[in-house]
């Protein structure tokens, strides 16, 4: 529990960080300071379809359940939510993976209406990189930093001396004729059924290309398949360190209580 200050306020700060992913909606209480997570995270199946109206009353059970614990921040406290797709001022304007009619769908709005409190939505990707960047693999390093997360798709954060430069989208590059994602997401892999030798040379293609566009300090990959870094990392051959993520599973839970943290300057 966190200590009372004279005033009788909690003094570590916490903030409500969630996960909305194409499989689960994940939420937990987020100690800023740490970027851990206090007590367990909490999780609701997708819905299917997975539509703004039935995703938003999926997320509100997960908000209800982590505000019923003890340690939740108070409700005047706006919680943060990422998202799988591009989302300026609010708005998603993208559909890579996720319902098409989520386009044009004011997300920011629709979540603030459904839970009854004030939200900010960013994109699920640069959540992760935030909390990776500020307290996970990137911790300390300045200049640009590339947080590339392969999954279902490729999602990736730009992130210049700890600041987020929102939706860069570098899984749709065009390389070879094709949208990057469709050929090195870790479903591709699977999709194609490849071994890691040849997902490797997918992999090498696309992070050379990226390379040579930004020249980024460093690569960061997270997404499940980084708990097999092993397989492929050590094949790929380029100038920039390339790490695995180091806040796993939770690194979009965190990194959306961080920015909406950040915004409501909660914490700098
Ligand atoms: C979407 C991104 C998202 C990424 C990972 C891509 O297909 O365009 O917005 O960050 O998948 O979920």
């Amino acid at each position: 529990m966190p200590k009372d200050d004279k005033a009788g306020k909690k003094s570590s700060k916490t903030v409500i960080g969630i996960d909305i992913g194409g499989t689960g909606i994940k939420g937990g209480i987020v100690d800023l300071k740490s970027g851990q997570l206090i007590g367990d995270r909490f999780r609701i199946d997708t819905p299917r379809p997975a539509t703004p109206e039935a995703v938003a009353e999926v997320l509100a059970q997960v908000v209800a359940e982590l505000d019923s614990r003890p340690q939740a921040p108070g409700k005047d406290v706006p919680v943060g939510i990422d998202f799988p797709a591009i989302i300026s001022h609010g708005v998603a304007r993208s559909a890579a993976n996720v319902d098409p009619s989520w386009i044009g769908t004011d997300v920011d709005k629709l979540f603030t209406e459904r839970i009854g409190r004030k939200v900010h939505v960013l994109n699920d990707a640069d959540a992760a990189g935030l909390a990776e960047v500020r307290y996970g693999a990137g911790k300390g390093v300045d200049g640009v930093v590339l947080v590339i997360t392969l999954g279902t798709g490729i999602g990736s954060a730009f992130i210049m001396d700890g600041k987020l430069v929102p939706n860069a989208e570098l899984g749709h590059l065009e390389i070879d004729g094709f949208d990057a994602e469709s050929k090195a997401s870790a479903s591709a892999r699977e999709r194609d059924g490849i071994d890691w030798e040849e997902y490797s040379v997918r992999l090498q293609r696309y992070f050379s290309h990226v390379e040579f566009l930004f020249s980024p300090e460093l690569f960061i990959v997270g997404g499940g398949i980084s708990k097999r870094s092993e397989d492929f990392l050590p094949a790929l051959k380029l100038q920039t360190p390339i790490v695995t993520a180091k806040l796993r599973n939770n690194a979009g839970i965190v990194g959306a209580a961080l920015q909406v943290a950040i915004s409501d300057k909660i914490i700098k």
